[in-house]
């Protein structure tokens, strides 16, 4: 064995040695050759001390990360796209502080062509020896003659790109017959758009100058000091302010033909006022007016909030038609997809306002949290994303406070998040991770959804004016910095240690941030009025091995245990050490039942016994004032994922569902209706299928009734109750439900383009567009097709899209996939959406997943390994896949491609679904069915 480990270490050492050797001899090589890099860089993490060595020594290191020694003290930077041709050229000038005497510098580039590099002192040149491009580490290497002492220097350059190789960098859009550009940067993207040091500690200010064409606006970060016209090429240049210090991936460029409304912030003296504008294409401003105003009060309760004032003299949000994800951050230009940012008050629903309200809250988080505080590296990226995600509920609640986002945040957030974790394939929040693959595959459930979960348990025991003041703390004392996640902690500490001085608030949160995975709490009666509780790594496979000790915490956390019995609400927290084997809960005399963890704010589970979960149902049942609603959404939510992991049997979760019949509130139906549409999804082709449906109709009948499918004027969270309501009725095919939607459908088709065409209510649109096209014939889905090619509205567009993929029909879909795939019908942002949308429906599955495995080389090329969205794909079209035959071809798909970019988690995400969901039908399914069978004929 020692042997074999010998031989590859020599013939690892060989390769680089090699491979340096190239580099060496290669004085004017541009590119270097992929191939060799590529496995010269995968031997360099997996070899063995020695070959690193090696490598030290030869002055050569290849590392994704950039050297701390040489810092970026400022940017000059100017672009000048040429929207004809597709491409940009840019000139950069970076005042860098070389700390230590080196003979190299290495900074990012990727995708530019870069023409001449020079190094200044003093405004002398220094001779390079040599410069050139590494593709596979996305870094421009120059070297020196003779080493440079430490100091400052200037390095200049001279490059050009395209602006239409992606949707990310530097990049042009086109709507209609028009084309403006835009960047969008984060994580890795600034090194696509000009030579920079692209990360996140290496804050400088920006220099910007963008070249335009006559009519045009350039926006920037900053606001505009000068411009200054050339006759000759009919451009202007404009000048932006320097900014204040900032992260690469904040920086920003847009040139368009838009037009703006604006608002005056009030600070309320928490700093100067400034204006806030938003963008829209010329004649759409009107769809700008519920962004500004969400954007204006947000702003302003941020300022409060954080005790912080906003660092620019200006803020602009604007949406780009082509884009790759919701919305980006960049500081003073925040830029949107247009569905998460346009509203057209004749068109959108209540749901398309609240998602774009959230977006918008959760962009303006962010100008503070993850732009003047920001993490030293992307291991600690929750500390942005989880953050900015917990505040959209505090800043909607303070602003919007009749949508109750308190409570949607579990149906919203956690909920969904607590699926995910409980699988081996998650991570910890805090994750090394090192290349651009690993770095964008962190943006993802853990780091916002888990990540705003344990921050709003946090702020449950500490308590929320603590936890402002802590926040403001930080935001003070690390303000134009970076952080980790310990700084977070320890500004929060002093108001922890108040009211517990004798615990160790790192330590507590420690145990939920350093290791995968939360506990399932397991609550027994003990003696005289006490209740027992133990702890565990909750999986949804209850028989899953791993090793306990590969982390430190060995898989214990430190609980805050929260309770409520028929008396009310307990009032202290009972804390659960990750080093005890089990805690003590001692009841009042006249206590009859228990619930643990009041309104799901803690990260866990609660398993009881079955006669405790009995006592808890007759509360649900009997409508007890004890359980709010986020109580009763956390009862539905936890008995499905116990029963699934077989900590309770199925049948206490289906008779649990029973007490929906007296369920009014929208929280927990839901909850209810995602676990409904879950198991109708696993129960597809079965007997049990035609039982839940009739089990399903028989509970929302008394709701359903209740609701009108006529315009009504009713608070917005009663309208979202309507909306689920009438939705589920369609999706379990309530047969008065159906008929409705088919009606309202074929009559609005009728009417679309006659005179008296007749405009649904906003509200009813995706419910009635999407199930009035389930039994749609050929004809009425190419109208639909049409109408969507015609529809301007983005949100519009959305829902259209989505009615598409409705049909039973799989030619149809198979003829909506052939045309989706052209840009000209569907966006490259939008396409994976479609694709999604028709893997969603049981017609359409097959045929997606043939699609994808014939088709991947051409995918990969259209998206890249790179994009997380393509790396989800594959979790996401294959959630309901449940058979062995199924695991067989994804293994040798997988085996086929091996490189798996972004996607690598994803694929051990899907496979274990797979797994899992072949498990469940083999244990669950005959017991689901046999309830459903005897309640219905009980009924
Ligand atoms: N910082 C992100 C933008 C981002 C997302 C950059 C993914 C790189 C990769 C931004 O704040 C964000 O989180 N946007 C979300 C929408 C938001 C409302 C949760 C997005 O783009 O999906
Ligand atoms: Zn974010």
């Amino acid at each position: 064995m020692s042997l074999l480990i010998l031989v590859i270490s020599l013939v690892c050492l060989l390769r680089i040695h090699d491979c340096k050797t190239n580099l060496m001899l290669s004085f004017d090589l541009v590119k270097f050759s992929k191939f060799t890099l590529q496995s010269v860089t995968k031997r360099y993490r997996v070899s063995t001390v020695k070959p690193i060595k090696r490598m030290e020594s030869l002055k050569m290191k290849l590392s994704d990360r950039l050297s701390g020694l040489v810092l970026p003290v400022n940017y000059n930077l100017k672009l000048h796209p040429n929207m004809e041709k597709g491409t940009f050229e840019g000139h950069v000038n970076i005042h860098v502080n070389v700390k230590e005497e080196r003979k190299h510098i290495y900074l990012h580039t990727k995708f530019l062509d870069i023409k001449n590099v020079k190094v200044l002192k003093d405004n002398k040149d220094i001779p390079v020896a040599k410069f050139f491009e590494v593709a596979q580490l996305e870094q421009l290497m120059i070297h020196f003659e003779q080493a440079l002492p430490a100091g400052h220097y200037h390095i200049d350059i001279d490059f050009s790109g395209s602006l239409t190789k992606s949707i990310v960098g530097f990049y042009a859009s086109r709507y209609k017959d028009r084309t403006m550009v835009a960047s969008k940067f984060e994580p890795t993207y600034a090194r696509q758009a000009f030579p920079c040091f692209d990360e996140p500690e290496f804050k400088a200010t920006f220099d910007i100058a963008l070249v335009k064409p006559k009519g045009y606006t350039a926006l920037s970060n900053m606001n505009e000091i000068s411009s200054v016209h050339d006759s000759k090429t009919n451009t202007d240049v404009v000048s932006f302010a320097r900014s204040v210090p900032m992260s690469t991936y904040l920086a920003c460029f847009v040139l368009c033909e838009f037009d703006f409304k604006e608002t005056e912030i009030n600070t309320n003296g928490i700093g100067d006022p400034f204006t806030l504008r938003s963008y829209a294409r010329k004649g759409e401003t009107q769809k700008i007016d519920f962004a500004q105003s969400i954007g204006q009060r947000a702003t302003e309760f941020y300022i409060k909030y954080y005790e912080v004032p906003f660092p620019l003299p200006k803020l602009d949000m604007i949406a780009i038609p082509e884009y790759q994800s919701g919305a980006t951050e960049h500081w003073g230009l925040i830029t949107y997809r247009e569905t998460s940012f346009l509203i057209d008050d004749a068109t959108a629903s209540t749901q398309n306002r609240i998602s774009v309200a959230n977006t918008i809250v959760h962009e303006l988080a962010h100008m503070w949290f993850g732009n003047l505080v920001t993490m030293k590296w992307w291991d600690d990226l929750w500390l942005n994303e989880g953050f900015a995600t917990y505040m959209q509920v505090k800043a909607l609640d303070a602003i919007e406070p009749s949508w109750t986002m308190l409570d949607q945040f579990l149906t919203k957030t956690m909920h969904s998040v607590l699926v995910s974790d409980a699988k081996l394939a998650s991570h910890a929040i805090v994750q090394t991770v090192e290349t651009p693959d690993e770095i964008t595959a962190i943006f993802d459930a853990i780091s916002y959804n888990k990540g705003s979960s344990v921050l709003r348990m946090l702020e449950g025991f500490v308590g929320e004016e603590n936890f402002r003041r802590g926040v403001s703390d930080y935001l003070k004392r690390y303000k134009y910095g970076n952080t980790v996640t310990q700084d977070l902690l320890a500004s929060l500490e002093p108001y922890f240690k108040k009211d517990h001085p004798d615990l160790n608030l790192t330590l507590i949160m420690d145990t939920w941030t350093r290791q995968t995975g939360y506990p399932v709490l397991t609550v027994t009666p003990g003696d005289a009025h006490t209740l027992v509780v133990s702890q565990a790594r909750f999986l949804l496979d209850r028989s899953a091995t791993y090793n306990t000790r590969d982390n430190q915490f060995q898989y214990r956390w430190f609980v805050p245990i929260t309770y409520k019995t028929n008396q009310g609400t307990s009032k202290r927290i009972v804390w659960f050490p990750n080093e005890e084997s089990n805690v003590t809960i001692t009841l009042s005399p006249g206590d009859t039942w228990c619930k643990l963890n009041n309104n799901q704010v803690g990260y866990y589970r609660v398993s009881y016994t079955e006669e405790m979960w009995g006592q808890l149902i007759q509360q649900l049942k009997g409508k007890s004032e004890q359980l709010t609603l986020s109580d009763r959404a956390h009862l539905i939510n936890d008995v499905f994922a116990l029963a699934t992991a077989e900590y309770v049997s199925y049948e206490v979760a289906m008779n649990l569902t029973t007490y929906l019949t007296v369920e009014e509130d929208y929280v927990p139906w839901d909850t209810a209706d995602t676990e409904f549409v879950k198991l109708a999804s696993r129960l597809e082709n079965s007997l049990g299928g035609e039982g839940l449906r009739k089990y399903v109709q028989h509970l929302i009948t008394p709701l359903y009734k209740k609701q009108s499918w006529d315009q009504t004027d009713i608070p917005v969270i009663q309208k979202l109750l309507r909306v689920r309501i009438l939705s589920l009725a369609a999706r379990f095919e309530l047969p008065q439900a159906q008929s409705k939607v088919r009606e309202l459908f074929l009559s609005w088709l009728d009417s679309r383009g006659t005179a008296g065409a007749k405009d649904m209510e906003p509200d009813l649109r995706s419910i009635v567009y999407f199930y009035g096209m389930k039994s749609a014939s050929q004809a009425e889905w190419d109208k639909v097709w049409q109408l969507f090619l015609e529809e301007r509205d983005p949100q519009e567009q959305q829902k259209l899209r989505h009615a598409l993929s409705a049909p039973a029909n799989t030619n149809i879909l198979r003829k909506y996939l052939t045309l989706a795939w052209d840009q000209n019908n569907v966006r490259t942002s939008d396409y994976l959406i479609v694709v999604q949308y028709i893997a969603n429906n049981p017609s359409g599955r097959a045929l997606i997943w043939d699609e994808i495995r014939a088709k991947w080389p051409e995918y990969v090329k259209r998206f890249s390994l790179n994009s997380r969205y393509l790396g989800n794909l594959i979790p996401g079209i294959s959630s309901t896949f449940d058979t062995e035959v199924k695991l067989q071809e994804m293994e040798s798909f997988f085996s086929q491609y091996p490189e798996a970019g972004a996607g690598e988690a994803a694929r051990r995400r899907a496979l274990e679904t797979l797994r899992g969901n072949i498990r469940w039908r083999e244990t669950h399914e005959p017991t689901v069915t046999q309830w459903l069978n005897d309640y219905l004929t009980n009924l």
